[in-house]
């Protein structure tokens, strides 16, 4: 195994789900000491890590993760803004989405939309107050059951729907097989993914996290965690998995000496898991990524990035536990993933193009006679929307459907029309 220097800091190359204006310019916060303390034990104990590995302790710890400590997550005020946390149209837009799900079913009396990495349950909100205002006879068929793993959000989502007087379809999450929709809204890209780069030989190798200078520092002791960055460094080997290899050569990627990218592993058993319980309906998936051949580009280079206060930057080895790490989609290994599980896929499209053609501007436009609008808030929607279609902020994303048990001819709103 041969040691390179950390991460390395490349220049951000698009906005994504980052609002630029509230990026406040401070500094990054210190490492949770006790997650930087697991680490460094853990490596001490059994040698380099692999990321993906690293990544599930920074967002995953049970203590101090920063996904199931409840950090400060999404929102204006926090650390980036997912397109359903910008305005509720998002949610309105793809209850239009979920209604023509629902239709596809013949209207079935229980409706189960399942959605996973639910958040502070803006989406939920959103798709939920846009049938309450469209009217829509779904909404009393909707059971609406909220996923995620960090018990405190949803304790606050819960709070949110029942302020919103939308309490009563939010039911627990059930793993009883049921007619419905599974949702996931910016939750692949979080998934723990293994660093590789193409060897020399053309073989791969994987990058490791082990320890870097400071880590001689007894762990636990003044400073040890504080400047973790010094702690930690990547260090090249051969691959803890023949799936990494696997992955690659079965979508046709070579990666050149040296070039970095990122594999998500996880994701095959995910999406079983979170299917199983479909009996008939939809899988839906809204996140960042692109199909194996453009994600795994020398030009594109390594995805991996970090999130704090609208901040991004591509150093994992800082704010461990305080900041949020992604890595775009391999939107070919999900339906890979899908397809294996005997889904069906409905159809691929951008975001842009789903709000589009479910008539978000429409849903803008009835904001203007809307008497509870005033001028500022439907200024605010409309450059939200603008930002949920912007293809430099969160408009290219993937929009990703898949289908069990739906009627040949379903004709699912949002869409583009199938053959
Ligand atoms: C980027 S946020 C997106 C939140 C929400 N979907 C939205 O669009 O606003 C990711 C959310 O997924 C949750 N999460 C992350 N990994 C998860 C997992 N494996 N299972 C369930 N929830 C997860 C996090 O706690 C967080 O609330």
């Amino acid at each position: 195994m041969t040691s390179s220097p950390g991460s390395p800091r490349r220049p951000f190359v698009f906005g994504l789900r980052r609002v630029e204006e509230l990026d406040p310019g401070a500094p990054l916060p210190e490492s949770h000491p006790r997650l930087v303390d697991r680490i460094v034990a853990e490596i001490r104990t059994n040698g380099p890590m692999t990321f993906a590995r690293f990544m599930e302790l920074a967002l995953y710890d049970p203590e101090a993760g920063y996904y199931t400590s409840g950090a400060t997550g999404p929102g204006r005020h926090g650390d980036f803004l997912t397109a359903p946390e910008g305005h509720p149209i998002f949610g309105w837009a793809v209850a239009r989405h979920l209604e023509s799900v629902w239709f596809a079913l013949d209207t079935p009396s229980h409706f189960v939309v399942r959605e996973h990495g639910a958040g502070s349950g803006a989406l939920a909100a959103g798709i939920l107050d846009g049938l309450r205002r469209s009217g829509s006879p779904l909404l009393d068929a909707i059971r609406y059951q909220a996923v995620d793993v960090a018990p405190a959000r949803l304790d606050a989502l819960a709070e949110r729907l029942a302020a919103q007087g939308l309490g009563r379809h939010l039911e627990p999450f059930d793993a009883m097989a049921a007619p419905g929709a599974i949702l996931a809204n910016e939750l692949l890209d979080a998934m723990p993914i293994h660093r590789v780069e193409g060897a020399p030989d053309g073989a791969l190798l994987e990058r490791f996290v082990t320890l870097g200078g400071a880590a001689s520092l007894a762990a636990g002791s003044p400073g040890a965690a504080g400047d973790a960055g010094a702690q930690f460094a990547t260090a090249l080997g051969p691959p803890s998995t023949p799936a990494l290899a696997a992955r690659l050569d079965s979508e046709g990627i070579r990666l050149e000496p040296g070039q970095p990218a990122e594999i998500c592993v996880a994701v095959d058993d995910w999406v079983a898991r979170a299917t199983q319980p479909l009996e008939r309906g939809e899988l839906l998936l809204i996140d960042y990524g692109y199909p194996a051949p453009e994600l795994y580009t020398a030009a594109r280079g390594s995805t991996l990035r970090a999130y704090h206060r609208h901040r991004v930057h591509a150093d994992p080895f800082v704010a461990i536990g305080r900041q949020d790490l992604t890595a775009h989609v391999d939107l070919t290994a999900v339906e890979r993933a899908a397809t294996a599980t005997g889904l069906k896929p409905l159809g691929r499209t951008t975001q842009a193009r789903f709000l589009d053609d479910l008539d978000a501007g429409e849903l803008l436009v009835a904001l203007q006679t809307d008497p509870a609008s005033t001028l500022q808030s439907y200024v605010e929607a409309r450059s939200a929307l603008m930002r949920m279609l912007d293809p430099r902020a969160t408009g290219a994303f993937a929009v990703l459907a898949f289908g069990r048990g739906l009627p040949a001819a379903s004709r699912l709103r949002g869409l583009p029309a199938s053959d």
